[in-house]
């Protein structure tokens, strides 16, 4: 008797196994095929299928101009929701933003030559620094690091993207681009131009920012949203990622974009060129890295930017 129980309980744990070992590849197989057929589709299209994502007409930049519907601004304030945000209390601190940083409502110029510098390690040993210096405009982003780096990154930087948590002081001549993702990046921003900033992100954003007003440009969260249901096709659970908002943001704001310094490493995570690992499963966070890689790629082979992927000599084919 106890050995037919023995047996039953055997048999039962086989069969359990058995399924929960059918679920699991049936799940992977579906979702390496769903991924498969995405990327297959993108790149069959033709270059004016894949283009038609580029919508001029969406403003890149916060003017006061730029109203965001109930449904945008819904996607936008879901994105990190830590506090209590309504359209009415993000519309006021617009108008008070504007009071603060009047220069913000000033359609910017178009750039010629512009540089977008990622913050990937493919970017050691590059000797890029020449090449990224000679653009008119380099776009930077968060913490990316400058000394002791120049020879692979530049010393050149017009543009810096930050949010609160990974902001740092910058020199008198380049501009601060705030990449809101939520409202209280924009009442940080304020305050920490003026009286300092206390309040929920305390610990992780800095008090006071040293920079010049005059150059504070803030990136539209209409903007963001539009990258992410047009060029990331609405990717659930992810939005895009500060480097790549700065390319389409390049896109849509320069004659001539080169892209430097994008790519995770080979365990697929987003380390950066200044620092040794630090988590072993960092990944690409709550971005869709091997997309955003993919759209990137997709630009290039289709000649709307130039993407310099890994460290490489300079030939004389480089756009100098
Ligand atoms: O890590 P952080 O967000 O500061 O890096 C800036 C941008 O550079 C990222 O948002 C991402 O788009 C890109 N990046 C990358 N590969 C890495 C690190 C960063 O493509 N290894």
């Amino acid at each position: 008797m106890i050995s037919c129980r023995v047996i039953i309980t055997k048999t039962m744990l086989k069969v359990v196994l058995a399924v929960l070992l059918t679920g699991t590849i049936t799940l992977l197989f579906l979702s390496y095929s769903s991924e498969y057929f995405l990327y297959q589709s993108l790149q069959e299209e033709d270059d004016a299928e894949f283009m038609r994502r580029f919508d001029e007409s969406v403003e890149p930049f916060l003017n006061g101009t730029n109203d965001l519907s109930l449904e945008v601004f819904d996607w936008w304030k879901a994105l990190q929701p830590i506090e209590e945000q309504t359209l009415d209390s993000y519309q006021t601190v617009v108008e008070s933003l504007l009071k603060t940083f009047p220069t913000i409502s000033k359609r910017p110029e178009r750039w010629r030559k512009c540089a977008v510098v990622g913050n990937s390690p493919n970017l050691k040993g590059s000797h890029y620094g020449r090449l990224i210096d000679s653009h008119d405009m380099v776009m930077r982003m968060n913490q990316g690091q400058i000394k002791s780096y120049e020879e692979d990154v530049g010393t050149k930087t017009t543009h810096r993207l930050m949010y609160p948590e990974s902001a740092q002081n910058l020199d008198d001549n380049t501009h601060l681009v705030l990449t809101p993702y939520k409202i209280m990046d924009l009442v940080w921003l304020q305050k920490a131009f003026t009286t300092g900033y206390v309040g929920t992100i305390r610990n992780l954003a800095p008090y006071k920012i040293q920079a010049n007003k005059n150059l504070v440009m803030v990136i539209n969260p209409g903007f963001i949203a539009y990258v992410y249901h047009t060029w990331m096709g609405k990717r659930e659970h992810k939005y895009p990622s500060t480097g790549f908002l700065a390319v389409i943001l390049a896109l849509h704001t320069c004659e001539e974009v080169s892209v430097f310094g994008f790519g995770a490493d080979s365990d697929g995570n987003w380390t950066h060129y200044w620092e040794k690992k630090k988590y072993k499963n960092l990944g690409t966070g709550l971005h869709y890295g091997k997309l955003e890689y993919f759209m990137i790629e997709q630009l290039a082979a289709r000649e709307k930017i130039y993407f310099f992927k890994k460290s490489s000599p300079i030939t004389k084919d480089l756009p100098m």
